[in-house]
């Protein structure tokens, strides 16, 4: 088996084939993976015929898998904790009619990286296509690190020793969902540099999307000026491209180096069932935990 490289655009995201996923995977072909993975930040598999433990079992190869929060209510539509649900589906598998979880998800179609509201932040998230709605519901990815490059040299000298605060219910805010910015204030935020080494292939990235909400030092009004400027900037459309799926359809994009956002499609009549899982960019923990069980318990509500 060899591994086929088809780059999206010239410094990022790539289609991959050549290589079944579904199997266990020799050293060199893991490597090879990883190294396509660290170099395009977006990789993209078609027709993979992974289910739900192949999926699983295949994230490994990329370290720590995160678990998925731990739901009030105890009922979930997926029998594995690493799987995040992307879908538009509840419990049962029925559309959800909810108005407030559907504003709560709708956040994902604002620009942003997966998790970055965690200190512990995320590295993969491996998304799998299981239903496909019959018109949109794409992914549209940003290039973080091409973006960086191109900004001016005052801007990288600006912004190098900033940092931002992060929080998931600032980003369901924006998105439609009513809570204030003092019930936010209240929840927790994860801090997080502006700027970073992506370690996966030595280049600098933006670090940035509709979780940060403001800037360490900076007034709100001047923050949330400066973080709308390098998302403006980081989605013009030499950075940007979209995926389409079909069942079977893996995406595996790198939090470090990329933003994403959902494309529009119709949620209240049109399933997208897609199962997700993610990767810590810290090595596994000596004692098992989960943080996002805890972060959530520390928020008081989903
Ligand atoms: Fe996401």
């Amino acid at each position: 088996m060899s591994l086929t490289i088809k780059p999206i655009l010239p410094r990022f995201g790539a289609e991959l084939s050549g290589v079944d996923l579904t199997g266990a995977l020799d050293e060199a072909t893991r490597a090879a993976i990883i190294q396509a993975q660290n170099t395009y930040g977006v990789t993209v598999w078609r027709n993979t015929g992974l289910d739900d433990e192949s999926h699983i079992a295949f994230s490994h190869i990329f370290g720590h898998v995160e678990l998925a929060p731990r739901l009030p209510d105890g009922v979930y539509r997926h029998a594995h904790r690493e799987l995040f649900d992307a879908s538009n589906l509840d419990a049962r598998g029925e559309i959800i009619q909810d108005e407030l979880l559907r504003l709560h998800k709708r956040g994902d179609r604002l620009w942003h990286t997966d998790s970055s509201f965690m200190e512990l932040r995320s590295a993969q998230s491996l998304l799998l296509c299981h239903e496909a709605p019959p018109a949109g519901g794409q992914t549209w990815f940003a290039d973080t690190r091409s973006a960086y490059e191109d900004l001016p040299q005052a801007m990288k000298e600006r912004i190098e020793p900033l940092q931002a605060t992060h929080s998931l219910w600032w980003s369901r805010r924006r998105a439609g969902f009513p809570l204030t910015e003092e019930e936010i204030d209240a929840r927790p935020h994860a801090r997080h540099p502006l700027v970073h080494v992506h370690k996966g292939s030595g280049r600098k990235a933006l670090y940035v999307a509709a979780h940060a909400r403001d800037i360490v030092g900076m007034s709100r009004e001047e923050g949330r000026a400066l973080l709308a400027e390098l998302i403006d900037f980081s989605t013009q459309p030499q950075y940007v491209f979209n995926i389409s799926y079909r069942p079977g359809d893996l995406v595996i994009w790198d939090n470090l180096c990329s933003m994403h956002r959902g494309g529009d499609y119709d949620d209240t009549h049109h399933r997208r069932d897609m199962r997700r899982t993610t990767i810590r960019e810290a090595p596994a923990p000596a004692v098992p935990d989960d943080p996002f069980t805890d972060l959530f318990r520390a928020s008081g509500r989903r």
